[in-house]
């Protein structure tokens, strides 16, 4: 892993990169996961820029992931739309996997919108629900901002009491009722390891924990969007349901087709809370 001084020189060749060469500096970042891919293709984008341009962007090594960064502007709003995203299970330091984010606000985007795909721990849950963050339980045991802090990032020890902004956890569920989508609900999420999938012992225990919704990847970036001071919203399609009374075996290819079956209703939620957000 780079040194802070390193990282820090990494990222503003990245910035001072971008600066030149994307059309406009964005608002909001959205960052889409497994399934999601039909909803970058449907933008008209000003710019695409593949992750292999970009100065010290790690390279994703998931076949189900694209990497590209996008800028378009979506329902009026500047967005930079990250197609694809890095996990600490590919080997990856949670620092780097948060690269994108931290040069994205530095750019001066205010808000981050991540989607992903997760297994349902909540009884209620159905495959398809869409999950907003409330909060959230971290377990890949590196923080992303360990080591020295950057004073002009952000704090020693950022605050996490509203890790998800209220009032667009507000906006999507308001929305998702007036736009009559359903299973749209809060809670709260829990990012483990991976790669290898829970027990139905590991599997009761975080139910335990107060989890509603397990996956491998987000928070390294949402804990580095805090740190930057952003605005951060967080939306999980339930993909697979673990009950730990009946565990049924999770298979990758049944993950990506129920994300994809629910990424027309996520898609529709997110153009109609973009012109809501506040800038
Ligand atoms: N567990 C962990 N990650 C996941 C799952 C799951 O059941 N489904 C989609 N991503």
């Amino acid at each position: 892993m780079a040194e802070m001084g390193e990282y820090k020189k990494q990222v503003d060749e990245c910035v001072a990169w971008l600066q030149k060469k994307a059309p406009f500096p964005p608002d909001i970042v959205i960052q889409l996961g497994t399934g999601l891919g039909d909803f970058a293709d449907s933008l008209r984008a000003e710019a695409v820029f593949p992750y292999t341009d970009l100065p010290h962007f790690p390279e994703s090594t998931v076949s189900s992931h694209s990497g590209r960064l996008l800028f378009a502007e979506v329902n009026g709003r500047k967005a930079a739309v990250l197609q694809g995203r890095f996990h600490f299970y590919e080997g990856y330091s949670t620092r780097e996997v948060a690269f994108p984010i931290r040069v994205l606000s530095l750019l001066g985007a205010k808000t981050l919108i991540l989607t992903n795909a997760a297994g349902g721990l909540n009884p209620l849950y159905k495959p398809g629900s869409i999950m907003v963050f409330r909060d959230h339980l971290y377990f890949l045991g590196e923080n992303p901002l360990r080591g020295e802090n950057i004073d002009e990032w952000g704090p020693r020890f950022p605050d996490l009491s509203t890790p998800y902004h209220p009032g667009l956890i507000k906006l999507v569920l308001d929305s998702a009722d007036r736009c009559k989508i359903p299973n749209v609900i809060s809670g709260v999420y829990v990012c483990i390891p991976g790669p290898s999938l829970e027990t139905p012992a590991e599997t009761r225990w975080l139910r335990d924990s107060g989890a509603d919704a397990v996956g491998m990847s987000s928070i390294p970036e949402v804990i580095v969007a805090k740190h930057a001071g952003m605005d951060v919203l967080g939306l999980s399609v339930v993909s697979n349901i673990n009950d730990p009374d009946n565990f049924q075996p999770i298979i990758l290819e049944d993950i990506i087709a129920a994300a994809q079956a629910a990424g027309t209703r996520l898609a529709q939620l997110l153009l109609e809370i973009l012109p809501n957000i506040p800038s």
